[in-house]
């Protein structure tokens, strides 16, 4: 996968050349191009932000320099989505499968696990990383035909600008790469795979300053450890998330967890999904 980041502040992005996404770059699984908005700048100041139309607090970001650089990295990108079509597509407004764009806003879709699935498919990605009050508005306008645009939240919470919340979504998504993450195993029973939290995870030693490790764990015996750790899963949902499981299918769980379930306060309504009694 190829990744494109524009940002008025490329340092920020240094720690994604670390650790696993680190030696997926090196390993040629990801690539990683950081670019700096203000290359696309042509005064002397090299200026990417200016007073906002209509008034008001802050700054928002010039539409210019987000031209050029977004047809930057379209141009890098088109070559590695169409190889061998030479430059024929290249910013060509009309692309029947344009590439995505993320633009990190507390004012877009909620990103989750499912998007970081669905984004994990894509062979290039570009994220835009708005500083100040935003990007003007016209800039995600223009972008439309060309990309596939999304703007993303991290959270109901507001950041400094877009480069966390790009550090949040690329380790995300990379570490679903195939190849990243050293046993696949470990993708599949963490929190959010299956729409349930992680069960607790303990390790050496069994007994450490009075506390002992659940003594199913220690019993060698792998359905009662899988059973154990399944109902963990609902209880810790249950407790800290208890929206995850309202209106789930409840045709997924045994009779068994459905009887968990019931103790957690949840019943099946008419049409088979959960709901809290
Ligand atoms: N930029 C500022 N706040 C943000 C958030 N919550 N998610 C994504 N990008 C942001």
């Amino acid at each position: 996968m190829r990744i494109d980041v524009v940002s008025i502040f490329p340092e920020y992005l240094a720690p994604l050349r670390l650790s696993l996404l680190g030696r997926a770059q090196t390993d040629g699984i990801l690539e990683l191009e950081v670019h700096d908005l203000r290359e696309f700048t042509s005064d002397r100041h090299r200026t990417v932000d200016d007073t906002p139309y209509g008034g008001g607090a802050g700054m928002v970001m010039k539409p210019e320099p987000w031209a050029l650089a977004l047809e930057a990295v379209l141009a890098a990108q088109t070559a590695r989505r169409h190889p061998g079509q030479g430059d024929a597509r290249q910013g060509d407004p009309r692309q029947s499968d344009p590439p995505t764009l993320i633009v990190p806003s507390p004012a877009g879709e909620v990103f989750t696990q499912s998007l970081a699935y669905e984004l994990a498919e894509e062979p290039t990605l570009a994220f835009a990383c708005g500083r100040y009050e935003g990007i003007d508005e016209r800039v995600l306008e223009w972008a439309a035909p060309r990309f596939r645009v999304r703007p993303v939240s991290l959270g109901d919470y507001v950041l400094n600008g877009g480069e966390v919340a790009v550090m949040a979504m690329v380790e995300a998504i990379g570490r679903l790469l195939p190849g990243v993450v050293g046993n696949p195993e470990s993708l599949v029973e963490e929190s959010h795979s299956d729409g349930l939290l992680e069960y607790p995870v303990y390790t050496k030693p069994s007994s450490w300053r009075g506390l002992d490790v659940p003594e199913v764990l220690l019993s060698g015996n792998h359905g009662r450890i899988a059973k154990w750790r399944r109902e963990q899963q609902l209880r810790r949902t249950a407790s800290r998330r208890p929206e995850l499981l309202e209106g789930v299918d409840a045709s997924q769980f045994s009779g068994g967890e459905r009887e968990v379930l019931r103790e957690l306060g949840y019943g099946v309504d008419d049409s088979g999904r959960l709901a809290r009694a």
